[in-house]
């Protein structure tokens, strides 16, 4: 069985990947708490690709064992990219997601372009410790809207209530989550972590 650690404890995020990589038969995927693993990982880089890689590397480092991480954003054309690598703490460090979704209105008040995607940047890290590791990185975008405001059911986390992707009328926190979790940015990125580890 290969292991493989997933550098978050992120349970919904776990769920999600384990669901996305269950019919590859011998790869076990292993939390951070899982594989004994403690403390505040760093996420001080100023690009999707730089945070994906310090959270893999930062595991690796730690295990020499086979390892991923991921890092999302919303990137808003309007705002020239933002809030980006900065979408979990855009109104300041400790806000919360009606925080951010209140300063994204905020700062497209008036503006009509409404273009945004997210995207998601997955590091993998493999190799052990008589060998130089070697990295690889899988992306994954949708494309869409940000609404003029919250559309939502209930489901979804983050900016879900102010995101419609491109070819639905609905926002990402209205539609059923198995929908969202085959058309999102994070299943794109997973889809091709998955079809790499089918082929390597
Ligand atoms: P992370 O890198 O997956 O932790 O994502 C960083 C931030 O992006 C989160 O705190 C959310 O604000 C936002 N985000 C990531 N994925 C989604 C999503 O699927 N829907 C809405 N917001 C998201």
């Amino acid at each position: 069985m290969r292991r493989l650690i997933f550098a978050t404890n992120n349970k919904h995020k776990v769920t999600e990947v384990r669901a996305a990589l269950s019919s590859i038969d011998d790869i076990e995927i292993v939390t951070l708490a899982e594989a004994g693993l403690e403390g505040e990982i760093p996420e001080t880089a100023d690009t999707l690709h730089g945070n994906a890689h310090q959270k893999a590397l930062w595991v690796w480092e730690r295990t020499h064992t086979d390892c991923f991480a991921d890092d999302t954003g919303l990137e808003v054309d309007a705002l020239g990219g933002a809030p980006g690598v900065y979408s979990a703490r855009y109104a300041g460090p400790h806000c919360s997601f009606d925080d951010n979704i209140d300063k994204l209105l905020a700062n497209l008040h008036g503006k009509e372009n409404r273009k945004a995607h997210f995207r998601t940047v997955i590091c993998l890290i493999e190799g052990h410790s008589q060998s130089l590791p070697t990295t690889h990185y899988f992306e994954g975008r949708v494309d869409g809207q940000i609404l003029t405001s919250r559309h939502s059911n209930g489901q979804g986390f983050g900016y879900d209530p102010l995101f419609m992707p491109d070819r639905f009328a609905l926002s990402f926190a209205e539609m059923p989550l198995q929908l969202k979790n085959t058309i999102s940015h994070r299943a794109l990125a997973v889809k091709k972590l998955k079809d790499y580890l089918l082929n390597s």
